[in-house]
C-alpha cells in the first residue's frame, strides 16, 4: 500500500469505528463463536502476492469481528473495563502514524518531557505528594515487577543485580492472598520466589490484611533467620475489590524499614474525586503505587501509571548504560526506560494528554461517580430479590452475589450455570469468582459508554436467566 492511498483508508476506518462505537450496544457483549471457528476460517499459509486493501477489510468484518468480545460495549460489567475514550483512540492513531520509540530522551524529547508533566497532572489529580515522580508502564504487572525488583535491590543493598540471589537468606514479601496474580509472577521473575510471598490473613468486609498478623509474621521471619523486604498492598483487588487498611500497613512496613508496593490497578483512577480517597488513606508514606488509567479512567491500553517515592532507586535497580544509549552534553535529563524492563516505549503520553484535557478532571469525575452510583443501586435492587444473596459490598462500582434458590443442591455450579447462560444469552457480560471457597457471579460497572438503564438491564437479565434455569 502507498501513503498515497492511506487517507482514503484512514477515512474509511475512521466512519467503520465511529460507527462501530455507536452501535456495539446492539452486538452480543461476548464473542459467540466456539474455539477454533475463527482459526479454522483464516488460510493456513501466508499469501505469496500482496492482495487489496478492499478483500482485507471484507475478511475483518466478516472473519475477525465475530471472533471479537466487545469490550467497549455498555453492559461489559466483567472483570475491569479497558476503556478507550474517542480523545485517546485519536491521539493512539496519530501515535501510530508517528511511531516514535520513545525510550530514551534524545529519541524524542517531547515524547519525555510530555510524559513528565501528565505524570504530574495525574500525580495531582489522585492527591498524591510531591515527592512522587510518575512513570507510564505498559502493564500494572510490569509496574509490579519493576516495584519488586526494586523492593530486592534495596533489601540487598542493591547487589543483587550484580551477585544474584545464591547463598543469601530468603528475601521474604507480604500480600494478602486477594492480590492480583502479576505480584505472584514478580515473585517468581525476581527469583524472591513463591514460597517466600507470605500471604497474611485478611479479616472485615473490605477482606484487607490483618495489621497484627502481618507484624507477627515478619517476627518469625526474622526469628527464624529470613529476611523481610517488603510488603504488597491493594486496594481493589481483583476479585471483590479487597483493600488493605493503608495507614496501619505502611506504619508496619516503615517501622520494619520494609519498601512498600500499592496495587490500585482498578481503584487508582477513582481517586481523581475526593470522596474515594479515604479508601486509600496512607498511601503518601507508599514506595511506590500503580494504578491503570487504560482501566477505568479512558486511555486506550495500555497506560499504567507507575508513581514512586525515589525514582533513584528504580533507576539503580533497572538503569543499563551501554555508550549508544547516551547523551551526551545534556544534563538533568530523563530516560524512561531507565524506569522500566522494556527498552523500547511507546509515545504513550500523548492519548493521557488528550483524554485529561478533552474531558478535565470534572468531566471524568462524573464518568466514575455515575459507575459508582448505578452500581449501588442495581446491588440495592438485588438485595431486594428473594432469591439473591449480596456475598460481598460495593466497593466501588464492584459487588458479588450468588443465586441461591431454595432447595438448591450445588450452589457453585448452579451459578457457574447461571454466569455461562447470562453470557450466552450476550445482552450483559458478568464473570465468576471465588470468595471463601464459594462460587460467586462477579458485577462491575464501569464502561464510560454505559447508562444506568444498562446498568439497571442486569436485574431484568438475572431474572430471566434464573427463570429459566428454575423451569429448565
Ligand atoms: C488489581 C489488579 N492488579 C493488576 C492487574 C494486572 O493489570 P495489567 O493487565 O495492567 O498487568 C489487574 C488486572 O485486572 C488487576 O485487577
Amino acid at each position: 500500500m502507498e501513503w498515497s492511498e492511506f487517507g482514503d483508508w484512514a477515512h474509511r476506518v475512521a466512519d467503520w469505528s465511529q460507527a462501530y462505537r455507536e452501535t456495539v450496544g446492539d452486538r452480543p457483549v461476548r464473542a459467540q463463536v466456539r474455539p477454533g471457528e475463527v482459526l479454522g476460517a483464516l488460510p493456513a499459509a501466508p499469501p505469496e502476492s500482496g492482495e487489496p486493501m478492499d478483500r482485507i477489510f471484507e475478511d475483518f468484518e466478516q472473519v475477525i469481528m465475530p471472533g471479537i468480545t466487545h469490550w467497549q460495549h455498555p453492559r461489559f460489567f466483567a472483570y475491569f473495563n479497558a476503556n478507550a475514550a474517542p480523545p485517546s483512540v485519536l491521539a493512539e492513531f496519530l501515535v501510530s502514524a508517528i511511531a516514535p520509540n520513545c525510550m530514551i530522551w534524545q529519541t524524542s524529547p517531547a515524547g519525555t518531557e510530555l510524559e513528565t508533566r501528565v505524570m504530574d497532572w495525574l500525580r495531582q489529580a489522585v492527591a498524591l505528594p510531591e515527592e512522587f515522580s510518575g512513570v507510564i508502564q505498559d502493564s500494572a504487572s510490569t509496574a509490579t515487577l519493576a516495584a519488586v525488583l526494586t523492593m530486592r535491590e534495596r533489601a540487598l543493598e542493591f547487589t543483587g543485580n550484580s551477585e544474584g540471589l545464591f547463598g543469601r537468606p530468603p528475601l521474604r514479601i507480604y500480600c494478602s492472598a486477594e492480590v492480583h496474580t502479576s505480584i505472584d509472577r514478580a515473585a517468581w521473575i525476581s527469583g524472591i520466589g513463591a514460597q517466600n510471598l507470605v500471604r497474611v490473613p485478611i479479616k472485615g468486609p473490605s477482606r484487607g490484611m490483618d495489621p497484627d498478623a502481618l507484624r507477627e509474621m515478619i517476627a518469625q521471619d526474622r526469628a527464624a533467620g529470613l529476611q523481610p523486604a517488603g510488603v504488597i498492598l491493594c486496594v481493589g483487588a481483583t476479585g471483590v475489590g479487597a483493600t488493605d487498611p493503608v495507614t496501619e500497613i505502611m506504619a508496619i512496613a516503615r517501622a520494619e524499614g520494609l519498601y512498600t508496593h500499592v496495587d490500585a490497578a482498578w481503584s487508582g483512577s477513582a481517586m481523581i474525586c475526593p470522596e474515594f480517597r479515604p479508601m486509600w488513606a496512607g498511601i503518601e508514606q507508599a514506595d511506590s503505587v500503580v494504578f491503570n488509567p487504560h482501566k477505568w479512567l479512558g486511555a486506550n491500553f495500555d497506560c499504567s501509571a507507575h508513581f514512586v517515592r525515589a525514582p533513584e532507586d528504580l533507576v539503580r535497580t533497572l538503569a543499563i548504560r551501554p555508550e549508544y544509549l547516551k547523551t551526551h552534553g545534556a544534563d538533568g535529563i530523563i530516560n524512561y526506560s531507565e524506569w522500566s524492563v522494556p527498552l523500547g516505549r511507546r509515545f504513550r503520553a500523548l492519548k493521557l494528554w488528550f483524554l485529561i484535557r478533552s474531558y478535565g478532571l470534572d468531566g471524568l469525575r462524573e464518568i466514575l461517580r455515575n459507575h459508582v452510583r448505578w452500581a449501588v443501586a442495581l446491588h440495592d435492587r438485588l438485595a431486594q430479590e428473594p432469591d439473591i444473596e449480596i456475598v460481598t459490598p460495593p466497593m466501588w462500582s464492584l459487588f458479588s452475589f450468588r443465586y441461591v434458590p431454595d432447595g438448591a443442591a450445588d450452589l457453585d455450579a448452579l451459578n457457574q450455570r447461571m454466569v455461562d447462560a447470562i453470557n450466552d444469552d450476550g445482552r450483559i457480560y458478568l464473570t465468576q469468582t471465588r470468595v471463601d471457597d464459594q462460587l460467586v457471579i462477579r458485577f462491575q460497572a464501569g464502561s464510560f459508554g454505559t447508562t444506568e438503564d444498562d446498568v439497571m438491564m442486569t436485574l431484568d437479565v438475572i431474572r430471566e436467566i434464573a427463570h429459566a434455569l428454575s423451569n429448565g
